[in-house]
């Protein structure tokens, strides 16, 4: 009787043992996949969010559609610079997003489009297929601060509603310098400060400062031409627009060419 006792008990340690295991073991896996998950929180909301970013710029057209005949107007001044150096042009798109201004382009581009989410490279591809006039399209990752190209690669820079958006518009510009040939072009577009402290946009651009983070770090506040004269460009021919299709904070434009 005593043995049976003692068996019972030694066989009921056992099993009491196995079960612990086994709970070390879920809570092992349990702690484990938890780790992984905090470890990648901020790639992974990173990863949605860009997605769904590059889906939402890409599903609002951008400036392209609401004033198409200005686009057109400064694209020509393109189309004349591509005839005056008897070649076709390479252009980078810095910031290119899904390259909505594909349309405009003179015929026989060759285009490097820079951006860092690289989730809007499905509708790049979508455009290219739409758009011949532009026969070569690279799709490259990278910043503005500091792009991966050589000096003078470019005949031409396209900056679309990027200068709001970049960390340091100085370093940007500097970049822009950097890659461009000697005479080449810097076309512009981009929603700029108001200037008149009466105006209701002016309040409502100050007040857009703080939250500049949350839509996509765009800063409405940004003098973009005065910087852009400040990096050295020259014969600038600009002209301020206000689209009515665009929200009214971010109502004033200026769209244009400069030089290297
Ligand atoms: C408002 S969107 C404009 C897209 C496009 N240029 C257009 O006009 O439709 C701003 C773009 O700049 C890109 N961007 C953000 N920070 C950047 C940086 N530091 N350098 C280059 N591009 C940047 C974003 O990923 C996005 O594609």
């Amino acid at each position: 009787m005593q043995i049976r006792v003692r068996l019972y008990f030694e066989r009921k340690m056992v099993m009491e043992d196995v079960e612990s295991v086994h709970y070390l073991y879920e809570a092992g896996i349990f702690f484990a996949i938890l780790g992984i998950v905090w470890y990648l929180r901020r790639p992974l909301s990173f990863h949605v969010l860009q997605r769904i970013y590059a889906w939402n710029i890409n599903r609002s057209k951008s400036y392209s559609n609401v004033i198409w005949e200005e686009n057109v107007r400064v694209f020509q001044l393109l189309n004349e610079y591509k005839q005056t150096i008897n070649k076709n042009l390479t252009i980078l798109d810095v910031g290119s997003g899904p390259a909505e201004y594909m349309a405009f382009f003179p015929d026989k581009t060759k285009l490097v489009c820079l951006d860092p989410n690289l989730h809007f490279a499905g509708y790049i591809k979508e455009n290219m297929k739409k758009y011949e006039n532009v026969v070569e399209t690279d799709i490259v990752q990278g910043y503005a601060e500091n792009m991966p190209f050589e000096s003078e690669r470019f005949d031409a820079a396209f900056l679309s509603l990027v200068l709001c958006v970049v960390e340091d518009v100085r370093k940007s510009l500097e970049e822009v310098m950097r890659v461009l040939k000697p005479g080449g072009k810097l076309v512009f577009l981009q929603h700029v400060t108001f200037e008149d402290k009466r105006l209701l946009a002016y309040v409502l651009q100050r007040a857009w400062v703080p939250f500049a983070r949350m839509f996509y770090g765009c800063h409405a506040t940004r003098d973009t031409v005065k910087s852009i004269r400040n990096a050295g460009f020259s014969d600038i021919h600009m002209q301020y627009i206000y689209p009515k299709a665009t929200a009214y904070s971010l109502r004033k434009c200026v769209i244009g060419v400069a030089t290297k």
